[in-house]
């Protein structure tokens, strides 16, 4: 009786989509179901709240935080507290979206029992479900030992903004024949290392789609074409609220710096001229 009745509310739930919380083997298997993912940046409460509640299944913690919260030039300074924080705060209200936390530079690069801890921070006080790592050939057993430690992993190759120095900037990899290799072959030991999916990022579409068929992992594309599994886009650029020219795969959906910009000088217009506080947003002994 009491199992008919467990399975009764658990169905129940399902139906009124109260308890479909997206778990990492429910993304694997959206390749499987070729379905496509999409996964969409958050740092704070309320943004990740709307993100939710709009159906995104992965909200990843970015530590692209660093330029669009922070308003640093790159992501090198995110600290492992501010990653705690920010996915902390996320994490706040979320029910069904999966929690991906960026590991932020230099919190996994000089030793692997330092990525494991740092990993299992994430978890444990940020309350993250997964982490990404930015992969180069040297961080494959990284990947490994954080696994073992029971945390999964989302790799991400290709443009890698905390490699900005050795990039010598933000720029398209992949574009020749040696390195179309070493990216097929990177995203290949990616998978065997363990992750259970990788962010294609900033490369051209034919290798994102020659990597996509390579691997049994669903890849999450974000400025790598639409031959991915999934997208990913930094929220800030979807809705507008940035500065400056925006690279050419962000597709802005709505101009929130315009609307901003327009409330504050209406907002400045009304206290200056009286009009604000009206009576209706004002107390008074009477009411
Ligand atoms: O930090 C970030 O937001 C990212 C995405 C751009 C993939 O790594």
């Amino acid at each position: 009786m009491l199992f008919c009745w467990f399975f009764f509310v658990f169905f129940a739930c399902k139906k009124i989509n109260i308890m479909n919380k997206i778990r990492v083997p429910d993304i694997v298997r959206k390749k499987k179901d070729n379905k496509k993912i999409v996964m969409l940046t958050s740092y704070d409460a309320i943004t990740a709240r709307i993100v939710d509640q709009a159906g995104v299944d992965i909200i990843l913690v970015g530590d692209s935080l660093g330029n669009v919260v922070q308003g640093q030039d790159t992501t090198l300074p995110v600290t492992i507290e501010d990653m705690i924080y920010h996915t902390r705060l996320v994490s706040r209200g979320i029910k069904n979206s999966h929690i991906c936390s960026d590991m932020p530079f230099m919190s996994y690069q000089s030793s692997r029992e330092k990525a494991v801890e740092n990993a299992g921070r994430l978890i444990k006080e940020g309350f993250a479900e997964s982490v990404k790592l930015e992969i180069t050939e040297e961080y494959l057993e990284t990947i490994h030992s954080i696994n073992k430690a029971g945390i999964p992993v989302m790799g991400h190759i290709g443009l890698c903004p905390q490699s900005y120095h050795v990039m010598g900037g933000y720029k398209i990899q992949g574009r020749d024949k040696r390195e179309t290799k070493r990216y097929i072959k990177l995203a290949k030991d990616t998978e065997t290392a363990g992750a259970y999916s990788i962010v294609l990022e900033g490369i051209p579409l034919e290798l994102a789609k020659e990597i996509t068929s390579s691997v049994s992992i669903p890849t999450i594309g974000i400025g790598a074409g639409p031959h991915c599994d999934g997208q990913v886009l930094v929220i800030n650029d979807l809705v507008g609220l940035h500065t400056g020219k925006m690279p050419k795969f962000v597709k802005q959906y709505v101009d929130f710096r315009d609307l901003m910009t327009k409330a504050v000088k209406s907002y400045s217009a009304d206290v200056i001229n009286s009009r604000f506080p009206a009576d209706g947003n004002s107390f008074s002994w009477s009411n």
